[in-house]
């Protein structure tokens, strides 16, 4: 039976996971205080007890506009920790799974980004994001980058529960509708992963899939896209709740100012995944189904 060690288990997709992999393999989690990616170097010994055949890395500082100011910490667990981890993923091993964001890209382009498009983070988060992958691509023979967007599960911190907090206290909600990208349910990421790990579970010496790819659903939208359809899903349940009554209006980037930049376009196509694994991911109405439902 393989071993998986997945890092950042108190996370949206490290959540997620736990119910894909406990399936077929023998997993362990780690979460912030058994591993706190600041001090990165304690996961040498856990390493030499566990020896596992994949390491999943779901840990990440994911707060694109705090990552502005924190840029020191957004660094270290996006950037060095990934540095250190990739170095001894690489000296046992082990194969090393790390997840990435669309906001690599400059969002100059309007067509989907593919997986050899050249990256150029607009943001700390996309630039701290970018250097863990390139320590990733340079230390380690076996590893798989997924990059994905637009996180959302039922109950972490994202953009779906975030405009439903906010319906409670506001009468009206503007939302950007200038910068097209997709959601994914964390739900729908992990299933993919597991699919794709234990397609290649007893090959891994012999596997040539290794590298960068892209992980999302297949049709893009912008946030104000994606509130309005949470809004109508919601109504269709609770049409009396604030979320199923407040206005959502749309906003420019400029307009909202947001402190971190982000691309204005940063879909991401999966073909490479679709062409290489035979693994697509349903499209962002499904993901915000299922998170509202
Ligand atoms: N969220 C998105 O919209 C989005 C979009 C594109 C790509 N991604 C990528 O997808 C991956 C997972 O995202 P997610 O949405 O599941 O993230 P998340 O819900 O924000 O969870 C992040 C995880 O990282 C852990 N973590 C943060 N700082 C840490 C530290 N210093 N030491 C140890 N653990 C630490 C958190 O632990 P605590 O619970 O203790 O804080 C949590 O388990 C990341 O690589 C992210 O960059 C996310």
């Amino acid at each position: 039976m393989k071993k998986i060690l997945v890092l950042g288990s108190t996370g949206q997709i490290g959540m997620a996971l736990k119910k894909d992999l406990t399936k077929w393999c023998e997993a362990t989690f780690l979460n912030r205080n058994d591993l706190d990616f600041a001090d990165i170097e304690s996961l040498s010994a856990k390493l030499k007890d566990f020896k596992p055949d994949f390491i999943i890395n779901s840990a990440a500082y994911t707060d694109v506009d705090q990552a502005e100011e924190f840029q020191e910490n957004a660094f270290q667990v996006n950037s060095f920790a990934v540095e250190k981890l990739s170095k001894l993923a690489n000296s046992i091993g082990a194969v090393l799974v790390h997840f990435s964001t669309d906001y690599v890209f400059d969002g100059k382009k309007n067509t989907p980004y593919t997986e050899t498009e050249t990256p150029n983070p607009l943001s700390i988060y996309g630039k701290s994001k970018l250097e863990g992958e390139q320590f990733v691509e340079k230390n380690c023979s076996k590893f798989l980058i997924l990059r994905t967007c637009g996180v959302i599960s039922k109950n972490n911190d994202n953009f779906v529960s975030k405009i439903k907090k906010l319906s409670k206290t506001k009468k009206e909600l503007s939302v950007i509708n200038d910068q097209i990208t997709a959601v994914n349910f964390a739900s729908y990421i992990s299933e993919a992963t597991s699919k794709i790990l234990k397609k290649i579970e007893d090959n891994t010496e012999n596997e040539n899939r290794w590298g960068i790819y892209h992980m999302s659903g297949g049709e893009s939208g912008s946030w104000f896209d994606f509130a309005k359809y949470a809004q109508k899903i919601n109504a269709l349940s609770y049409p009396d709740s604030s979320f199923s009554q407040i206005k959502i209006l749309p906003i420019s980037s400029i307009e909202f100012n947001q402190k971190a930049k982000r691309p204005n376009y940063s879909f991401l196509t999966s073909d490479k995944l679709k062409n290489d694994f035979d693994i697509s991911l349903p499209n962002w109405e499904k993901s915000i189904s299922e998170v509202i439902g």
